[in-house]
């Protein structure tokens, strides 16, 4: 029997395919390497919402809902005072009302206002007003630097929501169609995703990725680190997959949008990329490991100036895109999620 319900459908769905043996994602129709080419978040959210919700000039939408996402600082940033950025983002969107804020795209749009709030409270800042005008990733580096971001960083960080913005029966979409399915509405069902993406096995991955990167220290070093890690039983951050066994498409897009930046660590992280490949292939022959999302994410992420804590946050600011069409996808079906278990502990026969 299986405890990670491997190979279980628990949904249909419209919104992706992941093929895990070619190393193949679709979103709605449309292969990851052509989304991220093609659209910015707003379009990807359009495409994703399509049929399920209001796509009519979504982005001055989603800008007019950041802008009142934003007058709901003032009451929200203190209970999430000292807290690490995922926690207190997690704590902010559990304090908004199931009105029209706590909406899909009221919770769309607050992902990054709170989070470039919270950033800037812990530095002792006063939070950055959104620009409605502005594109959805273009507002969030401005709102964390208080000045415009340079067109390069916006179209990166661009490529980046879109690319992580759905991806199948994942872990904390699994987590928000539980909740949805439950009739607890879109606030709670969010709140239950941001608890799930926290983990280290899913979206905590590329913090401790910079950390490993930091550790190695020289492209040299990265053989002999690599092999002493996987002696003592741990994991390499950024490698391995649930679904995937081959490369996750969505990897090779991030390399791709990095090689464009001027990223210090990028040859670093290629010679341990190459030598982490090599020494898993000599570890585990009979499982296919190779390069997840969570791996380019980190050289992304810190090259258009996200601190490593932020990494995870800013993940969320680009699934929730895949959380919202998945909550009103659920709802729709009408049905409570509710697996079974097999009891193994004892008294079993009083059940005979
Ligand atoms: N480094 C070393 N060994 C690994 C790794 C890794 N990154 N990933 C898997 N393995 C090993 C496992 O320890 C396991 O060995 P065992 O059978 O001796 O215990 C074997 O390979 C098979 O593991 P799987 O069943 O494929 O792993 P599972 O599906 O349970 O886990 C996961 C997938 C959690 C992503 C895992 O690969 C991992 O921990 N990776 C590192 C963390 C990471 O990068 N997380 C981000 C994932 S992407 C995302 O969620 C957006």
């Amino acid at each position: 029997m299986t405890t990670g319900l491997d190979g279980i459908v628990a949904a249909e769905t419209v919104m992706s395919l992941v093929d895990g043996q070619r190393g193949v994602l679709v979103i709605r129709g449309m292969a990851v390497e052509e989304a991220a080419r093609r659209l910015d978040f707003e379009g990807l959210l359009a495409l994703l919402w399509d049929g399920f919700a209001d796509t009519a000039d979504l982005k001055p939408r989603l800008g007019a809902a950041r802008a009142a996402a934003f007058r709901h600082t003032p009451r929200l940033l203190p209970a999430a005072a000292g807290l690490p950025p995922v926690d207190g983002l997690r704590a902010m969107i559990a304090g908004l009302a199931d009105d029209a804020d706590g909406s899909p795209i009221g919770l769309v749009a607050a992902m990054p206002v709170f989070l470039a709030a919270l950033v800037r409270q812990a530095k002792g800042k006063h939070p950055v007003a959104p620009d409605p005008r502005a594109g959805h990733a273009a507002d969030l580096l401005r709102m964390l630097a208080d000045k415009p971001a340079d067109p390069a960083s916006v179209r990166a960080l661009d490529a980046y929501l879109v690319t992580v913005a759905d991806h199948g029966l994942n872990a904390s979409t699994f987590a928000a169609r539980v909740v949805a399915s439950t009739l607890a509405g879109t606030v709670a069902s969010v709140t239950a995703a941001l608890c799930a993406l926290k983990g280290p096995l899913h979206g905590g991955a590329p913090g401790p990725v910079l950390d490993m990167l930091d550790a190695i220290g020289t492209a040299q070093a990265a053989p002999g680190w690599i092999e002493a890690e996987l002696a003592a039983g741990r994991r390499l951050m950024g490698f391995g997959h649930r679904i995937y066994r081959t490369r996750d498409p969505r990897a090779d897009v991030l390399k791709a949008v990095v090689a464009g930046l001027s990223s210090p660590r990028i040859a670093l992280a290629e010679a341990v990329e190459k030598a982490a490949l090599a020494a898993l292939h000599q570890h585990k022959p009979d499982r296919p490991l190779d390069i997840n999302v969570e791996f380019y994410t980190a050289l992304l992420l810190d090259a258009v100036g996200l601190d490593r804590s932020l990494f995870t946050p800013a993940f969320a600011v680009g699934r929730v895109a895949g959380w919202t069409a998945h909550i009103l996808e659920q709802e729709q079906t009408g049905r409570l999620l509710r697996p079974d278990s097999r009891y193994v502990g004892p008294g079993a026969s009083l059940a005979a």
